[in-house]
């Protein structure tokens, strides 16, 4: 294989302009390199949709490292085998997939709700924390129902614990060195799997498995047998942080867009009109009715993708897009940059909902819309996140008109470290009249 077949380099690019400004050197790369192109030797992007799609389908050979998130703990049984992580993946996916989410609007809207309930109104408010803590209510009684109030105080500390390892760090310190943020973590970890054993145990003793998603994830599987007790421990530390650590960032930049939107907001307020009162009674009906308001969603996740950079490794020299990638090398997949391609998208830095309302799934390549990834890591929540992100924006628009606060520049800053993220964001809610 020719050396020559080597992706383009960026000029002035590598990794200390890219410290500076990661979504300013995304874009260049993307403009002036093409489809994929190199940011150091040995470190690749794949920058639009065909070979974005690409990596992240091929797993053989762009493997997907082990989250180094939560780790296993120590274990008698050694570490998970293949057919134990498939096991653990299909018990999650008994309570995670469309239909099962489906089944639970009724308890998803009244949590969604209180965020607009309790928002204080005529005033400019930090709103991340208190959005993170709906959606950190919503997520744990979707996973623990009535267990929900005994674990909501260790979801808090795990998510610190994720917050303090997603700083940007001078030194990439070796996986085994326990750094004081991997120290904490671990912690929080055990105080987590320590407070769900009595319910793991418990549930199954009493037989009464429960009907939420920890329920699914211990009753047995034909192909898989149950699901051992240290494997549904290890999986929910995880799982737990992941329903309301994204969501949250795209909740955000949701508010940000209703704010900047006001006609956009208007529309999502005359959809959610037809929601009842009461939102113990919402159904799945009511949720697929909101038709302009999944379109908004799923605009904003295209333009700011919380996920906005995923990382694979190759295992063997391959070929990407007709170029040569190393063996060992890393490939970046760069969803934002995907994400604003006109070749997909046309006027693709313009926030358009209705782009996505003649047909649900337009633009009609695939791996045109990446906010949830896809092929075989692809995210295990989409149809929980975007029944909560829908709900809450549909409830808080149907209540306020959202505004920033007056004044030069935005009220926040954008992250892109751990995620693409508004840090800071502060709004105004004013009743609607
Ligand atoms: C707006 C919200 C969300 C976004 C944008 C999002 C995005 C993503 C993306 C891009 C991936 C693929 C990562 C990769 O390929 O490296 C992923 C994986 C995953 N997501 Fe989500 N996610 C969201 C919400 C959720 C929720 C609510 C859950 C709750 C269960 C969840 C659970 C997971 C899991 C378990 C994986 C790992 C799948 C695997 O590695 O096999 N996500 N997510």
């Amino acid at each position: 294989m020719g050396r020559t077949n080597v992706p383009p380099r960026l000029p002035k690019g590598g990794f200390a302009a890219w410290s500076r400004d990661r979504l300013s050197v995304a874009r260049r790369g993307a403009e002036e390199c093409g489809d994929v192109w190199q940011l150091e030797p040995g470190v690749y992007v794949a920058a639009a949709a065909g070979p974005c799609e690409a990596v992240l389908r091929r797993s053989r050979d762009f493997p997907k490292a082990p989250s180094p998130l939560f780790p296993p703990l120590n274990r008698s049984s050694g570490a998970p085998t293949p057919e134990e992580r498939a096991g653990a993946h299909a018990a999650r996916m008994r309570g995670l997939r469309a239909h099962a989410v489906a089944a639970r609007i009724g308890e998803i809207a009244p949590r969604t709700a209180r965020f607009a309930d309790q928002w204080p109104t005529d005033q400019d408010v930090e709103i991340l924390p208190p959005l993170r803590h709906t959606l950190a209510e919503t997520g744990v009684h979707y996973l623990f129902s009535e267990d929900a109030p005994t674990l909501l105080p260790y979801a808090a500390r795990l998510f610190l614990a994720r917050e303090v390892l997603a700083r940007p760090s001078r030194w990439a310190w070796p996986s085994w060195i326990p750094t004081p943020a991997r120290r904490f973590r671990t912690r929080q970890q055990v105080a987590f799997t320590d407070a769900l054993r009595p319910v793991v145990r418990r549930r199954r003793a009493s037989g009464r498995l429960g009907d939420d998603m920890l329920g699914q994830m211990l009753r047995s599987s034909p192909r898989h047998g149950p699901l051992p007790e240290e494997a549904v421990l290890d999986t929910l530390p995880g799982i737990t942080v992941a329903t309301f650590e994204t969501p949250s960032r795209a909740a955000g930049w949701i508010l940000l867009h209703l704010a900047r939107h006001p006609r956009a907001a208007d529309r999502v307020a005359a959809e959610a009109a037809l929601l009842p009162a009461d939102p113990a009674a919402t159904t799945s009906a009511h949720l697929d009715s909101l038709r302009y308001t999944q379109a908004l969603v799923r605009e904003v996740l295209r333009l700011h993708p919380p996920s906005w950079l995923l990382t694979r490794r190759a295992t063997r020299e391959t070929q990407l897009a007709g170029y040569t990638i190393d063996a060992g090398s890393t490939v970046l997949v760069c969803p934002y940059t995907a994400h604003r391609d006109a070749r997909e998208h046309p006027e693709p830095d313009e926030f358009q909902p209705e782009r996505w309302l003649d047909d649900p799934d337009s633009p009609a390549t695939s791996g045109a819309f990446l906010a949830f990834g896809t092929g075989p890591h692809g995210c295990e929540g989409t149809a929980l996140a975007m029944a909560m992100l829908t709900l809450l924006t549909a409830q808080t628009a149907r209540r306020y008109r959202l505004s920033e606060p007056p004044g030069p520049g935005p009220g926040y800053q954008v992250a892109t470290f751990g995620g693409l993220a508004t840090v800071g964001l502060r709004l105004r809610a004013t009743l609607r009249s």
